[in-house]
């Protein structure tokens, strides 16, 4: 993900096809099931007396995003939200390694990067906290390679998406950056974007109580397993996401090095410059979306008003957009199909 030009396009052509296959993703409808009724049972046992939720409950809606990813990344159920974690576990320490990072992860981008040119404390404890990761990855990893080994496999269907891409690369390598990417990538984004579409369907009832009555018309009975067929019919939930998006993007913009002069909108715009997409303004400008101050689920159903294709981009776009955004959408319909 910090990987550009040459050496970004050889890694993310190993890994985007297995990715971003919808076949790949409903293989891991089941399991995401499994992980998010275990974050349910979580959530009914961390409510008070007055059926509130504890202040610190994003931190749990991480837990399951990592739980999730890790069931992706890696094949095995990390054991994330299990309640009593002792503080030298090995889960809490991934825990503990996964929040280090995402939060140090900008201080060393964006502020003066004196560890360039010598290891201040930080970096260390960041190089660090990576090598425990790439522990952990080459752990599982080496795990998948050996059940390969026996495993029986007629088609490319009884493969996980971490077994697909061991055997199509054979270098455990490709493999781990996956896992990191995925890892790394794949938990801060999806819990900032659950908090806040949790929010929004808890502060806007009349939105909420349209989403409970379509799950519970496509899905009327609670304990038969979900399908992806099933999950692609709520229509509704699907738009109140993206209006989510639209309002309140997790990702406020994307941004690209231009590799040569270019001319965007008249501007001439040198080589080397940094541009940035800012879609959390362009999705609330008027130019691009009608009544956009209007939180209007029903917007992205019906073809009535001003919704320009690129007003909200919440995954990004072209070549680099995000690789993990088909299981982003299945984990967010999992969850508010059980809750
Ligand atoms: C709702 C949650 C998410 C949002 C809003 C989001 C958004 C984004 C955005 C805006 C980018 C940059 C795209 C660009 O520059 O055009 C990106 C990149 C990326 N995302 Fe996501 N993402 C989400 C969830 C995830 C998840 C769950 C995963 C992992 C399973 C993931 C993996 C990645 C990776 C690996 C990249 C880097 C792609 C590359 O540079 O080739 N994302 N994401």
């Amino acid at each position: 993900m910090i990987r550009h030009g040459e050496q970004w396009r050889r890694f993310r052509s190993k890994v985007q096809r297995p990715i971003l296959q919808p076949q790949t993703v409903k293989k891991y409808v089941a399991p995401i099931e499994m992980v998010t009724e275990d974050f349910i049972k979580y959530m009914e046992k961390a409510r008070d007396e007055n059926g509130d939720l504890p202040h610190e409950f994003d931190n749990d809606i991480h837990r399951w995003s990592l739980e999730c990813i890790g069931r992706v990344a890696l094949d095995t159920r990390l054991g994330c939200l299990s309640p009593d974690l002792t503080s030298d576990s090995e889960t809490q320490r991934i825990i503990d390694a996964a929040k280090f990072a995402l939060r140090n992860v900008a201080v060393l981008e964006l502020k003066a990067p004196y560890w360039r040119y010598i290891p201040t404390p930080l970096w260390t404890r960041y190089v660090n906290n990576m090598n425990f990761f790439v522990e952990l990855c080459s752990k599982y990893i080496n795990e998948a390679l050996e059940r390969l080994k026996t495993k029986k496999v007629t088609s490319e269907n009884d493969l996980s998406l971490l077994e697909r891409v061991l055997r199509s690369e054979g270098d455990p390598k490709i493999a781990t950056v996956m896992a990191l990417d995925l890892i790394l990538v794949g938990i801060d984004t999806i819990s900032m974007a659950v908090c806040s579409i949790l929010y929004q369907a808890a502060t806007r009832l009349k939105q909420q109580e349209k989403m409970a009555e379509e799950i519970r018309r496509v899905l009327p009975d609670p304990s038969k397993p979900l399908s992806y067929s099933d999950l692609d019919k709520l229509h509704y939930t699907k738009a109140f996401v993206r209006e989510v998006f639209r309002m309140y993007s997790t990702v406020i913009g994307n941004g690209r090095t231009l590799q040569e002069d270019d001319v965007i909108c008249g501007y001439h715009i040198p080589k080397g410059v940094q541009v940035v997409f800012p879609t959390i303004v362009t999705g609330n400008m008027s130019q691009f979306v009608s009544d956009p101050e209007e939180f209007k689920p029903e917007r992205w159903l019906e073809n009535d008003g001003r919704l320009h294709p690129f007003a909200s981009l919440p995954y990004g776009f072209g070549a680099r957009i995000c690789l993990g955004r088909r299981f982003a959408d299945l984990e967010i319909q999992i969850l508010l199909a059980k809750v």
